[in-house]
């Protein structure tokens, strides 16, 4: 009897016996087009259809983060219906909250077996906004069999990276690839910039633009320390179009085999390693170096799907948003597609360490990867990290020194918060 309801109960968790309180309805989701995002989702919303006899609908939206939530804030400001669930940025669930419904009576306690500093992330008041579907944090692939032809060894200092990106380069452009770059990241001036340079700034001891209590701490040596750095690179180890580069941008570079490093979130990995990957088999994965003395530092990123406010089927949705972050959905993502699981039990599983080895290395980074401030500076986030991405760029692009630069952007910012508290 004990075993029969064990079974039951492993089969109910891993999502096997799906059924939806309703079929024939046709829903609309949002799920992201970088690397293999849509691919990934139309499979899983195809064997949800199938489940439920539901049909899903697919909104093509953009590429960059921040693009993305100028398009939803703009349908959420007409409280549109045409989308019913949105994937959501984890940095955004304050900022969109209002528009978001409360999923916890259709979760039912499912959230309990996510991360729990993820679920509190996108509970705000006490309304569980969104469900964890995929976890993010900033990396630092590398090409195994260059550094090994140069006797070199991954870096784990900036400054060691900058020595081993430009031997290397040297020599493979000596050798006959002109194109061959040192690094590559993201650098435009974005969101994925303020992911890139909260980890330059955090890795030299630069803290994470505003903490936890809400005072802002980017105007400091160290932060300024790690601006002057990076933008060293640029013109040297990093192409100049790097100032325009997103994720897709830097994988294609490095994909393609002519950048020694490359900084990117972890779906990169399996698509380096398909079929058609010129450098299968010859990555590797560590984490990002420090500066100086410092600690590494990965940007804490990821994303949640949410269920609109304004659909027409609200029901309906909600089973779909619980379908695509079931461990079983979650587990073949992670097989496939190097997408991190939110659910602590997936990253003891060998068939998904087996997939992405570096799941098992550098757990320790993902459970402590750092947050960008966006619950400290609640609904003024996006505007604050915007701030922040063009004083970086700035810094890069050589067109201001970076104290000057982060002079005004402690200005800028206590423009934003106006007053003393957030
Ligand atoms: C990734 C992260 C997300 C971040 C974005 C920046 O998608 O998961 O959190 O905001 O990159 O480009």
């Amino acid at each position: 009897m004990k075993a029969i309801r064990t079974t039951c109960l492993a089969a109910a968790t891993l999502g096997l016996a799906w059924s939806a309180a309703q079929a024939g309805v046709t829903v609309t989701v949002s799920c992201g087009t970088v690397g293999q995002d849509l691919e990934f989702c139309k499979k899983a919303t195809d064997e949800w259809s199938k489940k439920t006899g539901n049909t899903v609908k697919h909104l093509t939206i953009p590429q960059s983060t921040s693009d993305i939530l100028g398009l939803f804030r703009q349908m959420f400001a007409a409280k549109s219906s045409d989308v019913d669930v949105v994937s959501v940025d984890v940095v955004w669930p304050s900022s969109i909250k209002a528009h978001l419904l409360d999923l916890g009576p259709y979760a039912k306690g499912a959230e309990k077996n996510h991360f729990p500093a993820i679920v509190a992330n996108n509970t705000v008041d006490g309304q569980l906004l969104a469900m964890p579907w995929f976890t993010d944090a900033g990396v630092l692939y590398y090409r195994k069999d260059l550094l090994e032809k140069y006797g070199e060894k991954p870096p784990t200092t900036w400054d060691e990276l900058t020595a081993t990106a430009r031997k290397v380069m040297d020599g493979e452009r000596k050798s006959g690839n002109a194109d061959m770059q040192g690094y590559v990241f993201q650098g435009k001036a974005y969101e994925g910039l303020t992911c890139n340079a909260l980890e330059w700034v955090a890795s030299y001891g630069g803290g994470s633009i505003v903490d936890a209590k809400g005072d802002i701490t980017i105007n400091n040596p160290q932060a300024a320390k790690a601006l002057t750095t990076a933008a060293g690179w640029i013109g040297t180890i990093a192409p100049t179009g790097v100032l325009n580069y997103g994720e897709e941008d830097a994988r294609g570079v490095f994909q393609k085999g002519n950048s020694v490093f490359m900084r990117n979130w972890p779906y990169a990995w399996s698509l380096s390693q398909g079929a058609d990957s010129p450098v299968k088999g010859k990555v590797g994965v560590v984490n990002l170096p420090k500066g100086g003395d410092g600690k590494p530092a990965a940007t804490l990123g990821g994303w949640q799907l949410s269920v609109v406010k304004y659909s027409k089927n609200p029901a309906v949705a909600a089973d779909l948003v619980m379908y695509l972050t079931s461990p079983e959905v979650q587990k073949d993502r992670a097989i496939k597609g190097s997408y991190n699981p939110t659910i602590p039990a997936l990253y003891k599983d060998a068939d998904v360490i087996a997939a992405n080895p570096f799941f098992g290395t550098l757990y320790e980074t993902f459970v402590t990867a750092v947050p960008r401030p966006a619950t400290a500076t609640g609904a003024k986030y996006n505007e604050v990290s915007a701030a922040f991405w063009n004083a970086s760029h700035s810094v890069l692009s050589g067109n201001a020194k970076a104290d000057d630069a982060l002079a005004k952007l402690d200005g800028r910012i206590k423009t934003i918060r106006r007053g003393p508290k957030w």
